[in-house]
């Protein structure tokens, strides 16, 4: 399995160590959640923070907006030098734009779906993605509940790859362990996006855990 560490529960005044640390431990990507305190509750960091992240790792950096009009902050988040950007359907008009735009700045681009969120958005869009990210979780915060009502959404999601002869990746986010790591591995996903389960004890045998699930 791919690992992608969410740094939501990182320690915010050393995040440099925190980084560090996580390549260290293996991580194969590091996941930013931004969030605007609109779209989601929380406010985090914004295109500034991920450039001073992409100075210190080589890690690839994926960006998670759960902001709203993504299409406005497209451009600054590609200067950053992330390399893949996922948007939410549910929080623009634009959805193929915003997602062609992604694609024409030569960065991956990603569709990420809440929990209450229909798989069929993403019907109209195969043909731009190169993540689709499934929440498993109620978005926002780190540390809530898995939710195994995602499980019948990731074996669709793979379904339709298969279907479609693509190639795009299945990344979970959001209450994942070994436990429901496994479930999701199972139903077809291939990236394990993890939070506090990797923060709340040694972040190398935790990642490991994760890998070899
Ligand atoms: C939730 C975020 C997640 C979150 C996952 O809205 O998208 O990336 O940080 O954290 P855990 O693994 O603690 O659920
Ligand atoms: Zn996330």
């Amino acid at each position: 399995m791919f690992i992608s560490p969410s740094i939501l529960n990182a320690d915010y005044l050393n995040l440099e160590s925190d980084i560090k640390q996580l390549e260290n431990a293996g991580a194969d990507a590091i996941h930013i959640d931004i969030m605007d305190g609109r779209f989601v509750e929380p406010t985090t960091w914004g295109a500034t923070t991920v450039s001073a992240i992409r100075k210190i790792t080589a890690l690839p950096l994926e960006i998670h907006l759960m902001i709203d009009e993504p299409e406005r902050s497209i451009n600054e988040y590609v200067e950053t030098g992330a390399d893949v950007i996922m948007i939410h359907p549910e929080s623009t008009v634009f959805l193929r734009k915003t997602l062609l735009a992604i694609k024409q700045a030569n960065r991956k681009a990603g569709i990420a779906l809440k929990l209450e969120t229909r798989v069929d958005v993403i019907l109209h869009c195969l043909d731009l993605l190169d993540v689709v990210l499934l929440l498993t979780c109620d978005e926002g915060f780190g540390g809530q509940p898995f939710h195994t009502m995602a499980l019948n959404k990731i074996s669709q999601v793979a379904k339709l790859r298969e279907v479609h002869q693509l190639d795009y990746s299945i990344e979970v986010d959001g209450g994942i362990g070994l436990e429901t790591g496994k479930l999701c591995k199972t139903a077809g996903a291939d990236i394990l996006v993890s939070g506090s389960y990797i923060f709340n004890q040694d972040k190398t045998k935790a990642i490991h855990s994760l890998k070899n699930i």
